[in-house]
């Protein structure tokens, strides 16, 4: 049997599949994998090091901890199908990766209040509005945001915590405004514990993503998106490691010195404010 007689023999197989989207996926998988072996030419060593490092990956996986997401992260495969999903959201702010720190169940907070109370960092007003494409606002949307401490770990990655913190959600008010306090987001490197740590060192890359805040962003009759809003001047902002940055999501976190703050008050100390507008487009019927 030749090499193509034996993908044409899988491929025949595959081709009976009842499922007709199942097919169509397994036969274009079966032909890039074995174009991909035939291309590279892979050695009995490296497909047995391909079979370890994918076990490896699994046994690292928990309730916590998702290696395989981290793998299609950093393999820029995560943000590849998010771009091909939102091909027909134009005129919306763009998603980016949702990551694996989302937290279902975050408090839900009036507008203004500071998620990062007691936090150490550089305290930022974060406000803005949330309108559909047209710019007509969205009275009751939903903002759900979360972010990383000053020392850039997420409350999940802290298990001796036991509680939910920089995390919360805000709904918008009659004018699609919302407002709410933190501290300024810092970059952090993503976990490296694990295969997927040794793959970034392999590839000579490091792990660290630019300074960013999360939030998903959602209204009734709209595509729900999730997005982050980048730290302007950050050093890994030209390199991601999971290529989740793209220039409609960089904003300035604008530096001020002691005095009146957005919400009224008084700082002491410095202090960051950002303006972040967001667009949701409507469900396609
Ligand atoms: C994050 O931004 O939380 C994240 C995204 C992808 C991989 C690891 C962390
Ligand atoms: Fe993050």
């Amino acid at each position: 049997m030749t090499e193509q007689e034996l993908t044409d023999r899988v491929l025949d197989k595959v081709a009976g599949a009842p499922d007709l989207r199942f097919r169509d996926v397994m036969l274009a998988l079966v032909k890039h994998l074995h174009g991909f072996i035939r291309e590279v030419g892979l050695t009995q060593e490296e497909w047995r090091r391909a079979i370890d490092f994918l076990t490896a990956t699994g046994q690292k996986c928990d309730a916590k901890r998702q290696e395989f997401i981290l793998l299609s992260d950093t393999l820029g495969v995560s943000m590849l199908v998010d771009a091909v999903n939102h091909r027909l959201h134009q005129g919306a702010t763009e998603s980016t990766v949702l990551g694996p720190f989302h937290v279902a169940g975050a408090p839900m907070l009036p507008l203004g209040a500071d998620i990062a109370e007691g936090e150490p960092g550089v305290p930022t007003f974060v406000s803005g509005r949330v309108t559909d494409v047209g710019g007509k606002p969205i009275a009751g949307a939903e903002l759900d945001v979360w972010q990383t401490d000053a020392d850039g770990f997420y409350d999940v990655q802290r298990p001796s915590l036991g509680a939910m913190r920089l995390r919360g959600k805000f709904t918008t008010d009659a004018e699609g405004g919302y407002r709410f306090r933190t501290v300024k987001p810092v970059s952090y490197p993503i976990p490296t514990d694990g295969p997927v740590g040794r793959m970034l060192e392999k590839l000579g890359s490091h792990p660290y993503r630019p300074a960013h805040l999360h939030m998903i962003v959602s209204a009734e009759g709209h595509a729900p998106i999730a997005t982050h809003i980048f730290v302007a001047g950050d050093p890994y902002i030209d390199s991601d490691a999971v290529f989740g940055v793209k220039p409609s999501l960089i904003a300035d976190f604008t530096e001020h010195a002691p005095g009146p703050a957005p919400d009224g008050t008084r700082m002491d100390r410095p202090f960051c404010d950002i303006r972040f507008d967001f667009k949701l487009s409507p469900i396609q019927p």
